[in-house]
């Protein structure tokens, strides 16, 4: 089976890649990455508060970061997170760059439109071979409309569109009004790729202490869904990469992933629990369903599922939602006997 894909431009041997989490931030795990095959090496996000906080001597006071911004103070729910300044960052991606033989996209979540200009710039300079947007907003803003929301996603990618040269990823949240209308607006201003979707934590409420805790639990399969139905409504619809991130841990759901549409499919949580290997199962997995069910290529089986081309595509539309609320009514009556 031919696993090849094309993502952002790029020309991988599969389509199977770590997503941006601190695994890269040791470069014998990187390396491990690779020898497990990974077809590019996705780097965590750099972070704006980050630098802002290291300017201001307060890297490691995560009190004042939760304060200061719901958005980012949830990916950093151990101080050792703040581990890559910006300093280090960027070395960082140098050193990566020169230690591995597959591409390597950098990340970045910026909450200025200085700050997303000025640290593109540094990263692309870095010798990244992609960038990767990672917009992570909780709106908390009664005055804030979505138009709002969305504007800010636009014209930074605009102007980023402007400025750099290499490809551009945008890693979207599900929680857009219109996806497919967002998607299409991007896909128009040459956004190279769309990541769906980012995860949002949640933090949790401790009753006694009347204290909210940080929950940074891992994904499971069940999260997958959300983001097959997102791949599955855009996928053939624009010019723009579409690469799946959330709930990948077995190789059939990198099959469905494949066939709902995803170029590229970023696995993390997997990959913090049981290590680099597990990349290397996902892909001889894939590999060997693919082979089994007589699939040639990647291409052949890709999108194979979108809504454009299943052969039931209610199933993502409103159609199917009475269908399936009526579904559950009767099997529990059959359950109980009625
Ligand atoms: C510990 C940890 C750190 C993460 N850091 C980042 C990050 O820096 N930037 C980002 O865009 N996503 C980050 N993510 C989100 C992942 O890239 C990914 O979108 C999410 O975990 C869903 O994929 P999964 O189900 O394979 O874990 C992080 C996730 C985890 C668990």
């Amino acid at each position: 089976m031919n696993l090849s894909t094309r993502y952002l431009g790029l020309d991988l041997r599969h389509p199977f890649m770590p997503g941006a989490s601190p695994l890269v931030d040791d470069i014998d795990a990187v390396r491990r990455l690779e020898d497990a095959g990974a077809s590019a090496i996705v780097m965590h996000s750099l972070f704006e508060e980050q630098i802002e906080h290291e300017r201001e001597g307060l890297a490691h006071h995560l009190g004042v970061h939760a304060n200061s911004s719901a958005e980012a103070a949830s990916y950093f729910p151990e101080p050792a997170a703040f581990a890559l300044g910006p300093d280090r960052y960027l070395e960082q991606v140098a050193r990566i760059k020169a230690q591995v033989g597959v591409p390597v996209i950098a990340s970045l979540n910026g909450t200025t439109p200085e700050g997303w200009l000025g640290y593109a710039r540094l990263i692309e300079q870095a010798g990244a071979d992609a960038l990767e947007l990672n917009f992570y907003h909780v709106a908390t803003d009664l005055l804030e409309d979505g138009a709002a929301v969305e504007r800010r996603v636009i014209d930074i990618v605009a102007v980023l569109k402007e400025t750099i040269a290499i490809p551009l990823a945008v890693k979207l949240s599900p929680f857009y009004s219109s996806l497919p209308n967002l998607a299409w607006r991007l896909d128009q201003l040459g956004a190279d790729g769309l990541v769906l979707f980012n995860r949002f934590y949640q933090p949790d409420i401790d009753p006694e202490l009347l204290e909210t805790v940080p929950a940074l639990r891992l994904s499971t399969s069940a999260e997958l869904h959300l983001r097959l139905r997102g791949l599955a409504i855009l996928s053939g619809r624009l010019q723009a990469s579409l690469a799946l991130s959330g709930g990948v841990h077995e190789p059939v759901d990198a099959v469905k992933a494949v066939m709902a549409g995803a170029d590229a499919v970023q696995i993390v949580s997997l990959l913090l629990r049981r290590g680099p290997g597990a990349l290397a199962q996902i892909v001889r997995g894939f590999e060997a369903w693919g082979e089994e069910h007589e699939y040639d290529s990647v291409s052949q089986m890709r999108g194979s599922m979108s809504l454009s081309r299943c052969p039931d595509p209610e199933a993502f539309e409103r159609g199917n939602y009475v269908r399936i609320l009526q579904s559950w009514r009767r099997t529990e009556q059959a359950a109980a006997g009625h």
